[in-house]
């Protein structure tokens, strides 16, 4: 094991006397689990905001699998002597799928101890965290899921856009604006969320912008509600677009503008002209 900092010893000691405990799990193909299986969220990209428990296991694993939006610096924390391997996976560009994750996770959990799955943002946000903890405990495969900061706060915070305020919004809606491939279900009710709550935020939103700009307007938002995205979130190359629901998709074709991006839609965006300053 790599240079586990003193100050989390003890923690990762509990947890790996609980594996050893939990070794006696045999797993759906009757084979003995030696490990445990860490979903870690790795936060958005700025490396400042990856959880001390987090840096913990990524210092001391036997093999990292991870996704696509994982930071370069957040992979650079990684025990050299770990595996690492990229199951990364972007629209048209898939490393492994989904269900060869799974069994690849369950296999690495047979022979080595700490098995983490590093997932950008927070795991069960849109990350499919879920999912793949429920396949891992039916498997019976011990699992422990570690929170991260999920990009749909952090990016909007570091854009200047805090998404509740007292005098602009007390309620927030999370979204996915991905939903073509049918993939999640039940489909998205725009109608619903339009009403639902004062800032809206939209995960893996900009391809379908123009229909779901379109949705909300139909369902009654003005037309002149304020949008921000906010591509590549706390990271150097953070960059933000601000306009209108009726503006927007111009000016995404004409910048140029393109994923990965959050969007935040409501009046909370207007602080953006005050607050971003703070980040200049
Ligand atoms: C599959 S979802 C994963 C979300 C992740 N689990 C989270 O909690 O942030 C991928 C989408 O998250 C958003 N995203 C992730 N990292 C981002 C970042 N640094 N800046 C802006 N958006 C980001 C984008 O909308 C991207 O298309």
């Amino acid at each position: 094991m790599g240079g586990t900092p003193s100050h989390l010893m003890s923690n990762l000691t509990i947890n790996m006397s609980i594996s050893s405990q939990e070794s006696n799990t045999f797993n759906q193909e009757n084979k003995r689990c030696i490990g445990k299986v860490y979903l870690v969220g790795a936060g958005p990209g700025d490396p400042g905001l990856l959880t001390l428990k987090g840096k913990g296991l990524l210092e001391c694993a036997d093999v990292v699998v991870y996704d696509a939006l994982v930071s370069p610096q957040i992979l650079m924390m990684i025990n050299p002597q770990a595996e690492k391997i990229d199951a990364g996976k972007r629209m048209g560009r898939h490393s492994l799928f989904q269900e060869e994750t799974t069994k690849l996770l369950i296999e690495l959990a047979q022979t080595q101890a700490i098995v983490v799955r590093l997932k950008g943002g927070d795991p069960f946000v849109f990350g499919r965290g879920g999912e793949e903890m429920e396949d891992l405990v039916r498997a019976g495969v011990p699992v422990e899921v570690v929170p991260g900061v999920t990009s749909g706060i952090a990016a909007p915070a570091y854009a200047g856009i805090p998404l509740t305020h007292r005098s602009y919004s007390s309620s927030v809606t999370f979204v996915t604006g991905h939903e073509s491939a049918g993939k999640y279900r039940p489909a998205v009710n725009w109608s619903a969320i339009a009403h639902g709550s004062e800032t809206i935020v939209v995960y893996m939103g900009i391809h379908n912008l123009s229909y779901i700009t379109t949705e909300l307007e139909s369902a009654g938002l003005s037309p002149q509600t304020p949008i921000a995205l906010v591509r590549w979130g706390t990271r150097p190359e953070q960059e933000e677009l601000i306009g209108t629901l009726q503006t927007i998709v111009e000016q995404v074709e004409e910048s140029g503008f393109t994923a990965p991006a959050i969007a935040v839609i409501g009046n909370v965006v207007n602080l953006h002209s005050i607050l971003s300053r703070n980040y200049q």
